[in-house]
């Protein structure tokens, strides 16, 4: 083949593959991408619609991989797979799905995918196969003498309940990547800013040697309070169905009665206290009495005693003369 052809061919087989969407689809540099990450040996779940709606799902046998929306929030720098915050880490480990779509979606399947806001419910739009439950490995660790943060998030398992016989899934193809994101501080500008962060980079990588994962989560053994059968979840599920007794009926009718019984209790507390005041006053109205009688007697006896010399004085002189005239 002469050098020009196959210069041609070369220009033009990259126009070939151009439409197939890339790995990593940067929708706002730092911020926002979308990972395709390639699901490698799994089924590729489908529903044949030819025939109506309600046709069972089934599977092939067809190259597919699984969306992820990445998105670090402005504020508060939180780290969101398909809406679920992964970082920072909480206890409680989200429940994360993702679509399972064809591996050669191409960039505008993509673009129209998040033009529509169903990048995270694919399987709506036609383009995609299922929406699959995702058990993970995870970790986080501060990357060397630097003050950035390298994520790392790897699915190991996908579970859907959608075929008829519900599928799980290992992901143990020794190829399967896994997804790297990296995080580094943005300098802050004043006192007042809490630091924040953006996405440095982001990408798919091979599997390491000899992990370090430091949360993993088994979809099918979580649920939203946990890992199932740990003390941890017996905790929140209870608190949490404590809550939603207060949130129910039962808490208002067992509040109504608790409000009867204080009513009931008042009324009660107000009569005792008003019966106990009568009687109070009742006696301070007989020892008053008897007080005012004795202390009667003591002016009686020791008028003059009690005057003092000013006293006497301030008087004016008519009334000591008059009470010179009593005596
Ligand atoms: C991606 O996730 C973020 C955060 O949850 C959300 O605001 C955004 O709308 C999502 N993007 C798409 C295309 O679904």
């Amino acid at each position: 083949m002469k050098s020009w052809a196959i210069g041609i061919l070369l220009s033009i087989l990259p126009l070939a593959f151009a439409d197939v969407a890339p790995e990593i689809t940067t929708l706002e540099e730092g911020y926002g991408y979308v990972a395709k990450i390639p699901c490698l040996g799994c089924p590729f779940l489908y529903q044949d619609t030819s025939s109506g709606k309600d046709v069972p799902w089934s599977s092939r046998e067809d190259d597919n991989a699984l969306l992820l929306n990445v998105s670090l929030t402005y504020i508060n720098s939180n780290l969101q797979l398909n809406g679920q915050t992964v970082w920072p880490s909480a206890s409680i480990l989200p429940g994360i799905h993702s679509a399972q779509v064809v591996q050669d979606l191409s960039t505008s399947d993509i673009s129209k995918l998040v033009e529509s806001g169903q990048l995270e419910t694919s399987h709506e739009t036609g383009v995609g196969g299922a929406f699959l439950g995702l058990s993970y490995h995870s970790s986080i660790h501060p990357l060397k003498d630097s003050a950035a943060l390298v994520i790392h998030f790897d699915i190991f398992e996908i579970y859907s309940d959608l075929p008829m016989e519900s599928l799980t899934h290992a992901l143990d193809d020794e190829r399967q990547k896994m997804l790297e994101i990296v995080l580094i501080q943005k300098p802050i500008m004043s006192a007042l800013e809490d630091a924040s962060y953006e996405i440095t980079k982001i990408s798919l990588i091979p599997h390491p040697k000899s992990p370090s994962w430091q949360q993993t989560m088994r979809y099918l053994e979580w649920d939203k309070f946990g890992e199932r059968g740990t003390s941890s979840h017996f905790v929140s599920s209870l608190s949490a169905s404590f809550l939603m007794f207060l949130d129910s009926g039962v808490w208002a009718l067992f509040m109504f009665i608790l409000g009867v019984i204080a009513v009931f209790m008042v009324v009660c507390m107000l009569c005792i206290l008003s019966l106990e005041w009568w009687q109070d006053d009742y006696k301070k109205a007989q020892t008053g009495k008897r007080r005012k009688s004795s202390g009667k007697r003591d002016v009686e006896m020791g008028k003059l005693q009690f005057k003092s010399p000013e006293e006497l004085g301030l008087l004016g002189r008519g009334r000591v003369v008059g009470l010179g005239k009593s005596d």
